[in-house]
């Protein structure tokens, strides 16, 4: 009797004790099971005197309830101290905020372009697109400016073979729509251009926006028109704009296009100005009427329409509305740089 005693007393601490269910199971075969402990008590009652037996018997079921219903209760705990367990290190913190990614932005030229695209798009103006290796003759012959016109030393052309250029310009694009379809006329052509040039305020490669709009009775006040209009929406404020006679084989009349300063708004006779360099006036684009020859030379009559060109370069106007000073930066791909324009 105290054997038993001491074994349940034993039995009990050793089931509080457990730590996992798959040693308290162990615990529970080597008690209960088939040659457990216990149960080897219970085979020996026979050697008892026969007296004995039933208070014995009794005694043993008892440890045995009492035994069972501890194991039972522990294993209870012990799975839903698991079970707490997982939930705790799989809980999601739902409240933590998201993870960033690092988001890529538009090129400030493609944001420029893309925002000269939407303004003359808004004014009734198709998007065409042309080669930027191109044929000699779209570069130079069909814009009026045959070989050894010294207007093609202004180009400081890349060859990529005989008779074949990087175009130089985005003028040919004029040509290859006229070639294309029937007037009237109104795209512009947004893209890259070359060439062999190289300082601070040139790269081998830039952009411009070609504008042709071709129709009966245009006239050069339309064209102002046009110019004006395109450039007050693009800065958003009311700038002022000179057109200064020039010369392109290619138009006649021609003019540069200057504007007021966007830094000192034309006012900066007296005081340094760096992006004017004090003259009050930006220089933004060329332009004129379109040449009859080229209009002829691509398939329209020049007695029925006339019709207006220009050609604005995009780095340029990208440099006066984010006030950047080097052209060059646009090319060198330094994040810190680019990272502003996101
Ligand atoms: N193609 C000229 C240039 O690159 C610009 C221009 C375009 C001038 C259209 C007049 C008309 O300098």
């Amino acid at each position: 009797m105290t054997d038993l005693d001491e074994l349940a007393a034993a039995s009990l601490a050793a089931v509080e004790e457990s730590t996992d269910e798959k040693s308290l199971e162990a615990l529970r075969v080597r008690l209960l099971g088939r040659k457990g402990e216990l149960t080897g008590h219970l085979k020996n009652l026979g050697a008892l005197p026969a007296e004995q037996r039933p208070a014995a018997g009794q005694q043993i079921n008892l440890i045995k309830n009492r035994l069972q219903n501890a194991i039972e209760s522990r294993r209870q705990t012990l799975e839903s101290n698991a079970l707490d367990a997982r939930l705790q290190q799989e809980r999601i913190d739902v409240s933590l905020p998201g993870r960033r990614r690092a988001g890529g932005g538009l090129h400030p030229v493609t944001i420029t372009m893309d925002r000269i695209t939407q303004i003359f798009r808004a004014a009734g103006y198709d998007v065409a697109e042309g080669p930027e290796i191109e044929d000699e003759y779209y570069n130079f012959e069909a814009l009026n400016i045959p070989e050894n016109h010294p207007a093609r030393a202004m180009h400081d052309t890349f060859y990529v073979e005989p008779g074949t250029v990087l175009r130089t310009h985005t003028s040919p694009v004029q040509v290859h729509v006229m070639e294309r379809d029937d007037p009237p006329f109104r795209m512009i052509c947004p893209g890259r251009v070359y060439r062999c040039d190289s300082d601070l305020t040139h790269t081998a490669m830039f952009h411009q926006v070609e504008g042709l709009l071709v129709d009966r009775e245009v006239s050069m006040a339309d064209m102002k028109g046009a110019i004006v209009s395109f450039l007050r929406a693009f800065f958003e404020e009311a700038v002022e704009v000179r057109f200064r006679p020039s010369y392109f084989p290619f138009t006649e009349p021609s003019a540069e296009v200057d504007m007021s300063c966007v830094r000192c708004g034309g006012t900066a006779k007296a005081k340094a100005c760096r992006i004017c360099k004090s003259t009050g006036w930006l220089e933004v684009m060329g332009c004129g009427m379109v040449h009859p020859r080229v209009l002829e030379m691509s398939g329209v009559d020049p007695v029925e329409y006339s019709g207006f060109a220009f050609g604005l370069g995009v780095d340029r106007l990208a440099m006066l509305r984010y006030q950047v000073g080097d052209l060059r930066m646009f090319f060198e791909n330094d994040v810190r740089f680019l990272r502003q324009f996101n």
